[in-house]
């Protein structure tokens, strides 16, 4: 089973990922976050850092882009193609954000099968690339996803990411398993599960439930705890590895830090990257609360690290 660093608009950068890719357990495939497709697209720095293998090496990274546009689509992909080597494309269905969704894009497409299906047509005559999709299930009901199934086993996935939510959902309640089985039933295309794989007990619950899967997709989870697939892959041999992750994860954080410094203008937008990560990892300490607040309440890179280095010297790492 393939592991993958979902797409996270703001958290799953080209800076991220390389931090990530050194210091941990390396996944399969790196998303970006949705670059919008429009019309005489050009991409901005920003964009081009996150396709360019001048910033990401040699990871494996697939470009995700968000549209219901079939030619801009096709545009975009093929500036990956021809100017950045990428072969692989992955299509945004499952962005639930209210911006996104009123202009029917993201998850807000799957609330038009018709146009969807002409869009799909389309894309997989002009493309000339390997398409992957990351979708949820549906906007409003479970009935919906008949029809998705319907219109995704007539092409050629390369694979589809299924997100088992509706729009409706968000992030809340349990993901509807039974959705992703159905797909499994319907699609002979590679599929892949993501959704609320928080700890190594969740991985494995999700591996019993779907031994077939052909990769999994992690999200807050591995933001949350960047240690969370070492921890999988290390689960069989019963030691406490709590210790060996809290050294990591110091590394991985100094890294991130000073890369951020490089890339990033100002103190202002070097903290704001930080605090955000920190609103996922910091749950992963005992007795966090006063220092996450710390963090948070930090405006200078001095009280910043000092709040930091005391997370680190005062607390544990959690049971992963
Ligand atoms: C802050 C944030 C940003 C996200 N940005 C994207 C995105 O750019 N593209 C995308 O397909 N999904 C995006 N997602 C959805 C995630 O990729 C993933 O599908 C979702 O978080 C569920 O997986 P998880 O439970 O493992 O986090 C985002 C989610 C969050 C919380």
């Amino acid at each position: 089973m393939k592991n993958y660093l979902a797409p996270m608009e703001g958290v799953t950068n080209w800076v991220y990922r390389n931090a990530y890719h050194d210091c941990f357990y390396p996944v399969d495939k790196y998303f970006t976050p949705f670059i919008t497709a429009k019309p005489n697209k050009r991409l901005s720095s920003k964009e081009i850092k996150e396709v360019s293998p001048e910033t990401n090496g040699d990871l494996p990274v697939i470009p995700q882009i968000l549209t219901n546009n079939a030619e801009d689509f096709v545009k975009t992909a093929h500036i990956f193609r021809d100017e950045y080597g990428h072969r692989e494309v992955n299509l945004n269905l499952g962005c639930p954000s209210g911006t996104v969704t009123a202009k029917g894009k993201g998850a807000g497409f799957l609330g038009e099968p018709d146009k969807l299906e002409r869009f799909l047509d389309e894309i997989f005559e002009k493309t000339g690339m390997e398409i992957s999709i990351k979708t949820r299930v549906g906007t409003d009901y479970e009935e919906d996803w008949e029809r998705l199934l319907e219109i995704y086993s007539r092409y050629p996935l390369k694979e589809l990411i299924i997100h088992p939510r509706l729009l409706k959902d968000h992030y809340k309640g349990i993901p509807r398993y039974e959705l992703y089985e159905e797909a499994r039933e319907k699609l002979k295309v590679p599929l892949g599960y993501n959704g609320d794989i928080f700890s190594v007990e969740a991985y494995q619950e999700i591996r019993e439930k779907f031994p077939d899967a052909d990769s999994v997709m992690y999200g807050r989870g591995l933001i949350a705890r960047p240690y969370l697939l070492d921890a999988i892959m290390q689960k069989e041999d019963g030691e406490d590895h709590r210790e060996e992750y809290r050294k990591k994860l110091r590394q991985f954080h100094d890294r991130l830090y000073r890369d951020y410094q490089e890339y990033l203008s100002g103190e202002r937008n070097v903290l704001f990257r930080m605090k955000e990560l920190w609103s996922y990892m910091a749950p992963g300490f005992t007795n966090y609360a006063r220092y996450l607040k710390k963090i948070k309440k930090s405006q200078h890179f001095g009280d910043y690290e000092a709040a930091v280095m005391s997370l680190f010297g005062e607390q544990e790492i959690l049971k992963v």
